[in-house]
């Protein structure tokens, strides 16, 4: 089992108790290069530069000590995790400590070499984004050509190894109502599972949020989708359907709880409680340069500032939800509300609620949305618009 906190910190309760578990996995930002520029990329407006990223030693050691610390699962992302040419290596050391390795790619630049070298080495499990499956459509959204044809490639080569598939499908204005089409391709591409992860708005997809919101009604219909193709799949797919925040009456107990089950690693190597920490003012974030997990992940101020309920202000102190949701998630308070310790807007009983809810269908109902600000470096600031 993975405990590490030491009994006497477990027994004075409270904030320690809720870290006595080690994180069950953790995200590894190789690199913030990509050839894709989705306009709701999850990494930070400010992309870290290819010179400031870890040496190959700094992750292999990372992944050392993650196995040391007991955790289960690494995800190697990005950017595009693959571009980084020893991405071997460090598999190859993830694997051989214990840990169960997923790549998370875009599919446009692995080879079916490299694909069989990194299952020899012990990679587990690759997931595969999906823009859209209309060519066009995905071409508009990535900014990127023809990359449809090489994620249908990858998933011939995924096949051939027989490794578990699971495909990534963000869903938004633009290929919401795909979604039938999206989950044919999941199967036809034998992926177990499909993740049908409607948009959250952080980072570039909430300077992209007025182009990227599809209305309530077709949110509705969505969830209906996937609950007939549920049914209809059952044995053949399973379902991760991320419920949209803006059309919801409670939170999602993001990051299953802050500091309480994963850790996520940038590519210079800081770490922090979930992939849009540092959008919040006033954290501090230790990279493992300079401290080792353990004690990031137990005595970190980043990881202690909203672990547990004690810093929770009304609503959220009081309400019977607090150990089920946590606030909610605390970069969306922060960004729509200014404070990160205000309940998640995306909660009924947020002040901030009917506004939260009022800007998505303002959003959502305008005929022509703005054009996208593609994700690139430098562009948040230059407001780069490819159309
Ligand atoms: Fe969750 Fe706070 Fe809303 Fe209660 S008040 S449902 S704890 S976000
Ligand atoms: Fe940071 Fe939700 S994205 S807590």
């Amino acid at each position: 089992m993975n405990e590490i906190v030491p009994a006497d910190k477990i027994a004075d309760g409270g904030e320690a108790a809720a870290c006595a578990r080690a994180p069950i996995g953790m995200l590894c930002e190789l690199t913030h290069r990509c050839p894709l520029q989705c306009p709701y990329c999850s990494n930070p407006l400010e992309l870290d530069r290819v010179n400031t990223e870890l040496s190959t030693e700094v992750w292999q050691d990372v992944m050392r000590q993650a196995a040391d610390l007991g955790i289960l699962q690494i995800h190697l992302s990005g950017g595009e995790p693959t571009v980084r040419k020893d991405l071997e290596d460090i598999v190859e050391v993830a694997a051989k400590v214990g840990l169960y390795t997923n790549l998370i790619t875009a599919g446009v630049t692995l080879t079916r070499d490299r694909l069989k070298r990194l299952k020899d080495l012990g990679l587990d499990h690759v997931q595969l984004s999906i823009q859209d499956v209309d060519d066009a459509n995905a071409e508009k959204i990535s900014a990127y050509k023809n990359g449809l044809e090489k994620k249908r490639e990858l998933g011939k080569w995924v096949r051939e190894f027989d490794m578990p598939l699971t495909i990534n499908a963000p869903i938004h204005r633009l290929n919401i109502e795909n979604l039938p089409n999206i989950i044919e391709f999941a199967v036809e591409m034998g992926a177990g599972r499909i993740e049908v992860a409607n948009i959250q708005y952080y980072a570039w997809a909430l300077k992209n949020r007025a182009a990227l919101m599809p209305t309530r009604a077709q949110v509705m219909r969505s969830a209906e989708i996937v609950e007939e193709a549920k049914q209809r799949l059952k044995g053949i797919l399973v379902f991760d359907f991320v419920v949209p925040d803006y059309y919801a009456k409670t939170p999602k107990p993001c990051m299953g709880g802050w500091g309480k089950g994963i850790m996520n690693i940038t590519p210079q190597g800081r770490v922090l409680p979930c992939h849009a920490a540092e959008s919040i003012p006033g954290l501090e974030f230790d990279n493992v340069k300079d401290r080792r997990l353990a004690d990031i992940w137990l005595n970190g101020q980043a990881f202690n500032m909203y672990r547990g309920t004690s810093w929770m202000k009304e609503p959220c102190r009081t309400c019977p939800r607090a150990e089920i949701d946590f606030g909610g998630c605390r970069c969306q308070a922060m960004a729509f509300t200014g404070d990160a310790t205000n309940t998640d807007p995306a909660c009924k009983f947020s002040p901030l609620h009917a506004d939260f809810v009022a800007a998505a269908e303002r959003e959502s109902g305008v005929p022509n949305p703005p054009p996208f600000v593609y994700r690139r470096l430098g562009g948040a600031k230059t407001d780069a618009v490819v159309d």
